[in-house]
């Protein structure tokens, strides 16, 4: 895998930086970001077919403001800088960087001021997306500006160097030709020819795996969501049975879905799973426990053990396969540093140093979409590829206030319910996410004649791309009227229904 073609992408900490990362494989060739940080030697190892220098949010004049060893623009490799990243190349090659009065935000229109190999096949004039701060005055000696806008320069280049900078963002969908710049970066410029698609992935990695694990032994934990199904299906197709999958029934999944999930383990993907059921144990120890972070991390610790005991009774692994995406990667690369911990959320990383387990990570250059490509590719049914991700601490979360088997048979029937309706409105596929939520506050109801009081559940419904942030869904009333007449009609204890219209940022998506 050493040898494919490969772009780096140098994160400067901007909004956009995986989007850059998403279109340049859309356009099919393989790139990764690295932090601001990484030497130059470190870059060179990969031998780069190209390097683009991703948009920021400093000045470049700012106090600690990330800057590039200049040895980058050496001409070992084409590189295209974008906003900031221009705004750098100008500084390091001797041009003049003026910083903004003001800064611009939005469409612009630029014209062609002379020829342009990455601005190529494109129209005189063109619109673009500008999001920046400062502004390049004077390009550095042997650039030729490409594009303006009025006085201002939009687009230099020094062909003979191999250096490009745009000072608008190509890589979004409100910059029409965006992506013929990037195809003109990729393919023209920097002369890329393989095809990186999710067919030859599946080739590469399953070559990758086995000479990893090699005649060894690998575990997997399964949570009946895509990651690890996908992540566990590609090294089934590497070793076969010499993986050996677990599936912890936690109690705290939803309706029905234990047993639905590991028949199309077994039956239709033909895994070695091994289901464990410990509803019990977990639900003794969440026993009178009210606090969400307590309850992650008991949900956490009990998970470990259960996983470690399976593990020792399927007899002994040397690798231990994680559903691990690129975003979870990157985090720690961006300039932004790690984000801070908002909710402790529980994996199998806990496990203890002495099993001895080596990590087997497949999916870490992906991102979520390409996941559910990919899983299409390895036959993997679209029941579990379309699932909305579902938390480790699972219904858990879901039921404020204590943990109990009522109140988690309150939540399944209403969550089965409103899943329900919405698939009969062909909305569950435009829903990054869907589910109920009990509340640990009783209302007063009447039906017939009688005063109840009883249950509050609350609807939880968002769009969103990553998860990160998210806006609440805007569900038709109507469905929320056929949800809402459902539950209570159908689900005893429950007498009130209300929508939750928080978005992320402030709210998170899940309510503990
Ligand atoms: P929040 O609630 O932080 O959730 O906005 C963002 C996404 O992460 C999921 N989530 C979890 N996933 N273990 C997981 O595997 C967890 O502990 C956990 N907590 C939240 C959440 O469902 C949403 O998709």
């Amino acid at each position: 895998m050493t040898s494919r073609e490969t772009f780096v992408i140098l994160d400067f900490g901007g909004q956009y930086t995986q989007l850059i990362a998403r279109k340049v494989r859309e356009l099919g060739c393989y790139c990764e970001i690295a932090g601001p940080g990484l030497d130059y030697d470190s870059i060179a190892s990969k031998h780069p077919k190209g390097l683009i220098l991703s948009g920021g949010p400093s000045s470049v004049y700012d106090q600690g403001a990330p800057r590039i060893d200049p040895r980058l623009l050496g001409g070992a490799w084409p590189v295209l800088g974008i906003c900031y990243g221009l705004q750098l190349e100008a500084l390091e090659l001797g041009g003049r960087v003026a910083p903004a009065d003001r800064r611009e935000y939005g469409h612009t229109r630029i014209q062609r001021s002379a020829p342009s190999r990455l601005l190529d096949g494109l129209p005189e004039n063109l619109s673009v997306w500008m999001s920046h701060g400062d502004h390049v005055r004077e390009p550095p000696p042997g650039f030729t500006v490409t594009a303006r806008s009025g006085d201002d320069i939009c687009a230099m280049e020094d062909a003979g160097r191999g250096i490009y900078g745009v000072q608008f963002h190509p890589e979004v969908a409100h910059t029409p030709d965006g992506k013929r710049i990037l195809q003109n970066f990729l393919r023209g410029i920097s002369g890329a020819r393989d095809e990186w698609s999710m067919a030859s992935f599946v080739s590469a990695a399953v070559a990758a795996i086995r000479q990893t694990i090699g005649d060894g032994r690998a575990i997997c934990a399964l949570s009946g969501g895509v990651d690890s199904t996908v992540a566990a299906t590609l090294v089934h197709r590497a070793v076969g049975d010499r993986l050996t999958c677990i599936f912890v029934d936690n109690g705290l999944l939803r309706e029905g879905e234990f047993e639905r999930v590991m028949e199309l383990y077994r039956s239709r993907m033909h895994l070695k799973v091994t289901g464990v059921r410990a509803a019990d144990r977990f639900l003794q120890r969440l026993q009178g426990i009210t606090d969400p972070e307590r309850k992650r991390k008991i949900i956490g610790a009990e998970f470990i053990h259960v996983f470690q005991e399976e593990a020792e009774n399927s007899g002994s692994a040397d690798f231990l396969v994680q559903g691990t995406l690129y975003p979870d990667v990157i985090e720690s690369v961006s300039v932004r540093g790690p984000s801070a911990v908002i909710k402790s959320h529980h994996n199998v990383g806990g496990l203890p140093d002495s099993m001895k387990l080596k990590l087997v990570e497949p999916l870490r250059e992906l991102f979520k979409d390409e996941v559910r490509e990919l899983g299409r590719q390895l036959a993997v049914p679209e029941e579990i590829l379309e699932r909305h991700p579902f938390p480790g601490p699972g219904l858990a979360v879901r039921c404020l206030g204590e943990v109990t088997p009522e109140r988690l048979d309150v939540l399944r029937k209403t969550d089965r319910i409103f899943i329900e309706e919405l698939r009969a409105a062909h909305l569950y596929n435009e829903i990054w996410q869907a589910f109920v939520v009990l509340l640990p506050v009783s209302s007063v109801g009447v039906m017939g004649d009688a005063r109840t009081y009883e249950n509050v559940v609350a609807l939880r419904a968002v769009t969103s791309t990553d998860g990160m942030t998210a806006d609440w869904a805007r569900i038709p009333f109507e469905v929320l009227q056929r949800v809402s007449g459902r539950i209570v009609a159908e689900v005893r204890g429950v007498n009130r229904v209300v929508y939750d219209i928080s978005s992320k940022p402030p709210s998170t998506i899940e309510w503990e």
